[in-house]
């Protein structure tokens, strides 16, 4: 965790920006797998971690705008704790930890929140994801289910989304280390895997990596040949010369920021002529789209420019025809790239996706298109310095879309079904980095993780 002071000024820059009202902030308790006592691991809510940093279940937090004062509210340790759980901290060393005016008992929340509500206060909070927060909620504002997860409070949102999409330079440094630990997942793969291997047994090294380091995912492993199946989350092939292996996957340290780094490779140690042919379409798009990531530019007018190099590829190996800018504005491009070109990156892989892509991604000057592919985009508006972005162009050969397109006549202008005969069982390839916008333009995230095909099968000649 970052320094009292920092969780002390990004709670003073929510209540300027929030200027009245109680902010009620729910941390995540632990959610049961089969039964109570045996829980996934556990997953602090992020907004949570980012104005109280406080890593740990069953703690709630009441920012009273009004009065400029936090509290936090949770238990203390009992001997039972001790027992079962090791040495935990007592709330008062936890509340000096992030430099909080008060802390209280978790179960003077429930009168605190009526008290404030008879004394006709604003309760803000932001929109409760799961069962039991939204439970919570419903007992403690004496509202119904429905409208405890429905009444959140939009100028919350749009406050914690003001501070949280800028990365500050420490959380940049936290991010760095997420996406050494990334990096090396991917090298792992890269090293590890070879024709008869599961992709089952690939990922178990990959995310013993992660483990290892402290952490977990960010996110469940994508590890497969199927990279058409976007996300695929399977992991029962056995691994066959001939097959593009993509690998989607990345860190959350325990300080709990993410990775998320995709790259794509040949099971054989060389790509074919076909592979190579693709890849480098889709790697030329990442490039320039990389490159056009600048302050003041949409990125959704990025994501089209992909989508357009792309297409151009296509053409250029006789998939796609026509008029390209015009193939695109219709969407025809999106059989092979039906999703969006990237999004806002941090403590959430896809960050502060609870609180709406229509806050996060969108605003009043970039409306989201509905589009098939466009609409998929979760991120449209400008670019701002301090915005950390995933840059993911991908090429895909979707059986069952291309054929249910064909039989519709859809787009017979721009695509030429015939051609595509000989990419049926072809998979996906997606390449995907993390950048920083910078005032003068954008950085990479983390270490380079080799992607052009000379260092891809450098690698792959000494794997096996
Ligand atoms: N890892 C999921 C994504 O790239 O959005
Ligand atoms: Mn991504
Ligand atoms: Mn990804």
């Amino acid at each position: 965790m970052f320094s009292a002071q920092t969780y002390i000024d990004r709670r003073a820059g929510l209540i300027s920006r929030m200027k009245s009202g109680l902010v009620l902030l729910t941390g995540n308790g632990l959610s049961p797998m089969n039964y109570t006592d045996n829980t996934y691991r556990f997953r602090q809510d992020s907004n949570f971690l980012y104005y109280m940093g406080i890593n740990q279940p069953g703690m709630m937090a009441l920012i009273d705008c009004d009065e400029g004062e936090s509290i936090l509210l949770g238990k203390e340790p009992t001997i039972d704790d001790f027992i079962w759980t090791g040495p935990l901290d007592s709330l008062s060393t936890l509340g000096e930890r992030i430099g909080v005016e008060k802390v209280v008992a978790i179960h003077q929340i429930h009168p605190m929140l009526s008290k404030a509500l008879e004394a006709g206060r604003e309760i803000h909070y932001l929109p409760p994801y799961r069962a039991d927060n939204v439970i919570k909620i419903h007992r403690w504002l004496g509202i119904s289910l429905d409208d405890a997860k429905e009444g959140y409070s939009i100028p919350l949102i749009r406050a914690v989304v003001a501070q949280r999409e800028i990365k500050s330079e420490e959380e940049i440094v936290a991010m760095e280390k997420a996406l050494e630990v990334t990096a090396e997942m991917h090298l792992t793969a890269m090293r590890t895997a070879k024709p008869g291997m599961t992709e089952a047994e690939v990922t178990g090294k990959v995310h013993g990596v992660a483990v290892g380091h402290g952490g977990g995912l960010a996110y469940p492993i994508i590890l497969t040949v199927d990279g058409h199946n976007l996300h695929n989350h399977r992991h029962h092939n056995v691994l066959r010369e001939g097959q593009m292996l993509l690998g989607d996957f990345g860190a959350e340290t325990d300080e709990v920021y993410s990775g998320d780094i995709t790259r794509t490779f040949p099971v054989a140690k060389k790509f074919t002529t076909q592979q190579k042919e693709i890849y480098d379409i889709v790697l030329q798009a990442q490039l320039d789209a990389i490159e056009a990531s600048v302050p003041g530019t949409t990125f959704k007018s990025i994501h089209i420019l992909a989508a357009t190099i792309m297409a151009k590829g296509l053409k250029e190996l006789g998939i796609m025809k026509g008029d390209l800018s015009m193939a695109v504005e219709e969407g025809a491009h999106a059989l092979f790239f039906p999703h969006g070109l990237g999004h806002s990156i941090g403590i959430d892989v896809h960050d502060m996706e609870d609180l709406g892509e229509a806050y996060v991604g969108y605003d009043k000057d970039t409306i989201r298109s509905k589009q098939f592919g466009l609409r998929s985009l979760r991120f449209g508006k400008a670019l701002k310095p301090g915005h950390v972005m995933t840059v993911e162009p991908g090429l895909y050969f979707i059986p069952e879309l291309i054929d249910l397109w064909k039989s519709e006549g859809k787009f017979t202008d721009y695509i030429n079904y015939d051609a595509l005969e000989a990419y049926r069982g072809f998979g996906g390839v997606r390449i995907e980095d993390d950048i920083l916008i910078t005032k003068s333009g954008n950085r990479l995230v983390g270490p380079t993780i080799p992607k052009e095909i000379e260092e891809l099968e450098a690698i792959r000649g000494e794997a096996y």
